[in-house]
């Protein structure tokens, strides 16, 4: 079955909130205003608690308390907040109870949020002002393995008992058992929910980062972020196996042998600080 078929086969699909896809909307058209998207969040109390939650929280570490949404933005950036409002949707499709799913999706959030915050380290280390598009990237990559798990549970079943007897990797399995992988459904998904260009060639091509065309350094960090998340064991993926890693994609975002070990921990620092906010959201 290809990724559309999956796509349109489904009877409910995770809901992300309407303010995001409007944030989507909005982000597309190059002069939406600071008040625009402010009030737009605003409209949904318990979704700017949060936003003020986080910008107040230690993860920001910000040294004024932070009382609106329009402050939040000033202070914190807009893409910022957009890609805080956009996390803050995500998870709850996390969150949700899903009858019958065969995937750990507690585990499977935590690792995503590893991998989200070790691809904005990686990422600020190439070019900063790009680091937050790698966190929501991260947030996003693995999205298909949920349209998966609802839509052909059995099936993603043979694909994981497949993954502990065989050295193919996932994505080889899933398209020889299913007919497509996670990151097509996932693309697929995420055009459908109207995210920008980058977002789904990151999400297309995060196993395959060398095929990416659109935003190669964020595929990158991607890739060598959700490695790093498996491998400090940052919660669980469903395909616990680390992918060995070319030495050229390290030197594409600037990392050499000797900076691994204080990136490492950068990483492990961020990702304590990020659990303390986004478990409980
Ligand atoms: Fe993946
Ligand atoms: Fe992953």
């Amino acid at each position: 079955m290809d990724e559309n078929r999956i796509i349109s086969s489904i009877n409910e699909l995770p809901v992300l909130p309407e303010v995001v896809l409007h944030i989507n909307e909005l982000l597309k058209k190059s002069a939406s205003s600071i008040d625009e998207v402010a009030d737009l969040i605003e409209k949904d109390s318990a979704l700017s608690s949060k936003v003020l939650r986080l910008a107040n929280s230690s993860y920001y570490g910000l040294s004024s308390q932070v009382d609106s949404v329009s402050r939040a933005i000033i202070v914190l950036g807009f893409n910022n907040v957009c890609n805080v409002v956009t996390s803050i949707g995500v998870s709850a499709i996390f969150k949700e109870n899903y009858k019958g799913i065969g995937i750990d999706l507690s585990g499977l959030w935590i690792h995503t949020l590893g991998c989200a915050v070790a691809s904005k380290v990686l990422m600020s280390l190439k070019n900063d002002s790009e680091s937050e598009k790698a966190f929501i990237c991260g947030i996003l990559h693995d999205i298909g393995k949920i349209i998966i798990a609802k839509t052909l549970p059995s099936e993603q079943k043979k694909v994981f008992d497949a993954l502990k007897k065989s050295n193919k990797t996932i994505s080889e399995l899933e398209n020889e058992i299913i007919g497509t992988d996670h990151a097509k459904v996932g693309f697929a998904i995420a055009k459908k929910w109207r995210f920008p260009d980058y977002i789904l060639d990151v999400i297309r091509f995060h196993h395959i980062p060398h095929l990416s065309k659109e935003a190669s350094d964020i595929t990158v960090s991607v890739h060598l972020g959700n490695a790093i998340a498996k491998a400090l064991s940052l919660g669980i993926s469903t395909d616990p196996k680390v992918a060995i890693i070319a030495p050229d994609l390290w030197k594409q975002i600037g990392i050499d042998e000797k900076k691994i070990h204080s990136v490492i921990s950068a990483i492990q620092n961020e990702f304590d600080l990020a659990m303390e906010f986004w478990m409980e959201i």
